[in-house]
């Protein structure tokens, strides 16, 4: 099981990453925009920097919505660093890209995927992961994990290589519960990942140890 981060904030990747847990990193526009990150070459740096800050998997994704657009964004994505994952979007033109990127060699990511019917065709057209929202559908009053759970199931029943990056993750709760679903791969914002750590009983008994420990070596 992997564990991505979904940011493109240099200092929470490197947090992440000197945890010793990371694997890989997902962006995306709103993310590149949320780091004040402007222009296709300030955006390609960024993105070489962030695979020598990882050494694993990270997503790019692209900004064209028409085959051919996606093409040569994804490609020139793809020569920026040997880790990089071209993202592309669950459409008819996206789902044609997929095609081409996989028959060249080329590792994607397809995302915003809301359907088991959409993870499908993602992974006949030899998606590397298909990324069902979690959080997204939970907003709606549907059942993001359980998505998760269907995908997972249904990839696995067919036997297609494709993983499963459970995204938009909004808590560890999340992170649990995708886990439970036999998810490939999390990707979630480093809140949510530290917060896996939380639980009273660690912090009570740790504070018993040490305070068992002070007693007994206390001086006389
Ligand atoms: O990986 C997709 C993710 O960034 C979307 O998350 O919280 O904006 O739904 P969110």
């Amino acid at each position: 099981m992997k564990f991505f981060i979904d940011t493109a904030n240099l200092d929470q990747i490197r947090e992440a990453y000197e945890m010793g847990i990371l694997d890989g990193v997902t962006t995306n526009p709103s993310l590149m925009a949320k780091e004040g990150i402007k222009g296709v070459q300030n955006q390609h740096e960024h993105y070489i920097r962030i695979c020598q800050l990882v050494g694993g998997d990270v997503s790019a994704e692209v900004i064209a919505t028409d085959y051919n657009g996606m093409i040569e964004e994804g490609t020139i994505l793809a020569g920026l660093d040997p880790h990089i994952v071209v993202k592309v979007p669950c459409t008819t033109d996206g789902i044609k890209a997929l095609r081409y990127f996989s028959d060249k060699g080329i590792r994607t990511n397809c995302t915003l995927i809301f359907s088991t019917g959409q993870a499908l065709l993602a992974a006949k057209a030899g998606a590397t992961y298909v990324s069902p929202f979690v959080g997204r559908l939970d907003d709606i009053g549907e059942d993001g994990v359980a998505l998760v759970g269907n995908i997972v199931e249904m990839l696995r029943y067919y036997d297609f290589p494709t993983q499963v990056l459970a995204a938009s993750i909004r808590n560890s709760h999340h992170i649990v519960q995708c886990v439970d679903m036999g998810t490939d791969v999390v990707t979630c914002p480093l809140e949510a990942i530290k917060g896996l750590l939380n639980h009273p009983l660690t912090d009570a008994g740790l504070a018993r140890f040490l305070e068992d420990y002070r007693k007994n070596n206390e001086k006389n």
